[in-house]
């Protein structure tokens, strides 16, 4: 029989405490509806006592969370447990999570008291929290380098005050999953009233072991598991719940666990905590990077488009990820290029895929990454692939000033003709020259991305900038670099223009071919 791990998100805890700014009310409510959403068992929704906003945002949770359980942070203070207690009065089911440093660096150095003054405090704050709530957690800080005899007593005597849930955190990260895995197992083997409380545990992820690490508590008979979306948290973070959710799922045979979580809200909600959070997620991250279950190399894309499972633990719709796709570079097989021909709905007598193969090669050689209105512009329009671009930007001119409106004028020379423009706009110089390109080409675009990155170091560094322009409903991608970060703008923006351009006589060629 396979038993339940309850999954406790902390990202509204011991994720934003470690970001560079807090984050309000509302994002807060959002990011705790989309964790009820995707099946979160207990949510810590703060710390109340830390400020009033921190304590209103809790009470407003409280109120809206019907099938997660709303949980509060209280040190081992009368004041942090009554204000808990406050914060969630309204909350259908609420817990109160108490924690005390339990190592010896903590009491000496930090509390500054005995251990049996540490357990004292301990036990009390227990009795008073289980007075507001059935559900007490209390969490033994820093219980990786807590020694196992003084974690056996405290452990115990919480218990007999009423603890519900014992937390064994590796608040510094310090451990690997052997030695975790051993504190836990010994913890059942010593700790004699153990067996009325659920154990569970919070590893960060100081030397990267966060994730391993849970997973070996759960070997050993944890059956909670706490962590953040994205592995949001102090320093290094937290486990990445994500993360956690989905080995516990892939190994779900092995380990006879299972969890409440609905898979397919996963990405949504890792999405709605990296934008809120301002905290990307780099592209190589664990199930929900970018290139998660993207497939580069030539042999891996033809291995998964004869069957997913050659290079795929996870299919990605089990997550809500379902435009996944193969990343088309100069690696890639001729395979992949017609699979995406085919994705476009472009049947294989459309185009001649040989001579499409080595026009992709050359251009992927000189551009790295290749776009579907590549692949088009290739397979329909090769001529004017090799021919001059049709739009160029022979001049340009921007003034802004602080606090006042910029001015762009360009000369774009479109085809044969010459189009003079000039812009003016409050929003800033790339805004401007933006603008004044629109007017040359009146194409109806909207910019959905604008990245800018510097390329090298120092004074002498190239700005990128990357953009994403969405045009009929497609999008375009166009990069720009140089010195000046104008031109860089400019000169994507430009890029871009030409692609539309370029699938524009696309169209028309095929529109002559159905006619
Ligand atoms: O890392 C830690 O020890 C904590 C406790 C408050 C559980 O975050
Ligand atoms: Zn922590």
């Amino acid at each position: 029989m396979k038993k339940k791990i309850i999954i406790f998100d902390t990202t509204l805890r011991d994720g934003e405490q470690a970001l560079q700014a807090s984050l309000n009310s509302n994002k807060k409510i959002q990011i705790a509806l989309a964790l009820e959403r995707m099946g979160v068992d207990v949510i810590e929704a703060g710390f109340p006592i830390s400020s009033p906003g921190e304590f209103k945002s809790i009470e407003s949770i409280s109120k809206l969370l019907k099938t997660s359980k709303i949980c509060s942070l209280a040190r081992c203070l009368k004041k942090d447990i009554d204000t808990a207690a406050q914060a969630m009065k309204h909350a259908a089911e609420s817990r109160i999570h108490l924690f005390l440093g339990t190592s010896n660096l903590h009491i000496s150095s930090k509390l500054k008291k005995s251990f049996n003054e540490i357990t004292d405090m301990a036990v009390s704050s227990v009795i008073r929290a289980r007075k507001y709530t059935n559900d007490v957690e209390f969490s033994c800080e820093d219980a990786g380098r807590t020694s196992l005899h003084n974690l056996y007593k405290i452990i115990e005597a919480v218990i007999d005050a009423g603890a519900t849930t014992i937390n064994i955190p590796d608040t510094v990260g310090y451990t690997t999953p052997t030695q975790f895995k051993k504190i836990i197992q010994n913890i059942f083997d010593h700790v004699k009233n153990i067996h009325k409380v659920i154990v569970s545990v919070h590893c960060h992820n100081d030397l990267g072991m966060a994730v391993g690490n849970s997973i070996s508590a759960v070997e050993a008979g944890a059956r909670q598991i706490e962590g953040t979306m994205n592995g949001l948290g102090e320093r290094a973070g937290n486990a990445a719940l994500e993360e956690v959710i989905m080995a516990l799922y892939v190994h779900q045979n092995v380990l006879k666990k299972y969890t409440n979580i609905n898979y397919k809200e996963i990405y949504k909600t890792s999405k709605i905590v990296s934008q809120f959070c301002n905290m990307p997620i780099s592209i190589n991250k664990a199930i929900v990077g970018k290139n998660a279950f993207l497939h580069s190399s030539g042999v891996h894309q033809d291995g998964v488009l004869k069957n997913r499972k050659n290079y795929e633990i996870i299919n990605p719709i089990k997550i809500g990820l379902n435009n996944c796709k193969l990343n088309l570079t100069s690696r890639s097989g001729r395979s992949a290029v017609e699979h995406r021909m085919q994705e476009m709905g472009y049947h294989k007598n459309d185009y001649n895929l040989n001579e499409l193969y080595i026009d992709f090669l050359k251009l992927a050689d000189k551009k790295g990454q290749i776009f579907d209105y590549d692949l088009e512009a290739l397979a329909f329009f090769k001529k004017q692939q090799n021919t001059e671009e049709y739009f160029k930007l022979e001049y340009f001119d921007v003034q802004s000033k602080l606090s006042g409106l910029s001015v762009a004028s360009i000369i774009l020379i479109c085809g044969s003709q010459t189009n003079i423009q000039k812009a003016t706009t409050s929003n800033g110089p790339v805004d401007a020259i933006y603008q004044a390109l629109n007017k040359a080409t009146l194409y109806p675009i909207i910019l959905k991305k604008f990245h800018l990155v510097a390329n090298g170091e120092g004074k002498d560094a190239l700005g990128k900038v990357d953009i994403v322009v969405q045009y009929k409903l497609r999008n375009f991608h166009g990069v720009g670099l140089a010195t000046d970060i104008i031109e860089a703008s400019a000169q994507a923006m430009v890029n871009v223009l030409n692609y539309i351009w370029k699938s524009n006589q696309v169209n028309k060629e095929l529109e002559k071919l159905n006619k």
